[in-house]
């Protein structure tokens, strides 16, 4: 297995602080915010939260899809804690086919919160299966699976400092 690198520590960065200007402008009126972080974006996670000027807090959630490797199966999600009454902005690594994000959406809605929006570090719209909009986002790739910066290839690569590009 191959990995070429795609997006270098340094573009991240920069992708990042241009999203955290986007987020500040949006919720600086808004009030209370949570976030809600899903595993795989807690690297994004905590340098974004970081750039972040507007109060928040965060809880993290679990959304696993079922099966391993790059396939996507059917999607199981955690419990969120409660949600009513408050704005919410999902942290997500990747959105794919998006059956993760809008099934995760569907839950938090049953419970009536003020918005709930997305803030994606990386999107794949060509693997859409569901209609999915991702509010915020700082890279759109291609048909390509990535690893780094907290994506994985089963549980491996997380740790890695910039986003690679699996060949095999
Ligand atoms: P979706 O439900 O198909 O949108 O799946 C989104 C989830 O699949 C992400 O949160 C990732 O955990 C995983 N995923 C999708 N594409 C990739 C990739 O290229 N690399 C690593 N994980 C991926
Ligand atoms: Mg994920």
């Amino acid at each position: 297995m191959k990995l070429s690198t795609l997006y270098s520590e340094e573009q991240i960065r920069r992708s990042i602080k241009g999203l955290a200007r986007d987020l500040n402008k949006e919720y600086k009126q808004k009030n209370p915010i949570l976030l809600i972080v899903l595993k795989g974006s807690f690297i994004f996670a905590a340098d974004l939260v970081r750039e972040l000027s507007f109060s928040h807090v965060i809880e993290f959630v679990r959304v696993s899809s079922y099966g391993s490797g790059m396939v996507s199966g059917e999607v199981k999600v955690e419990v969120p804690p409660d949600v009513s009454s408050r704005h919410i902005l999902i942290v997500e690594d990747i959105v794919d086919t998006g059956k993760s994000i809008v099934k995760l959406k569907e839950i938090l809605e049953e419970q009536s919160p003020l918005s709930v929006k997305v803030c994606a570090l990386l999107d794949k719209p060509s693997r859409r299966v569901i209609d999915c909009k991702v509010d915020f986002c700082g890279f759109k790739v291609k048909n390509a699976f990535v690893v780094g910066y907290g994506l994985d290839f089963n549980e491996r690569f997380r740790a890695l400092k910039y986003i690679g590009e699996v060949k095999e």
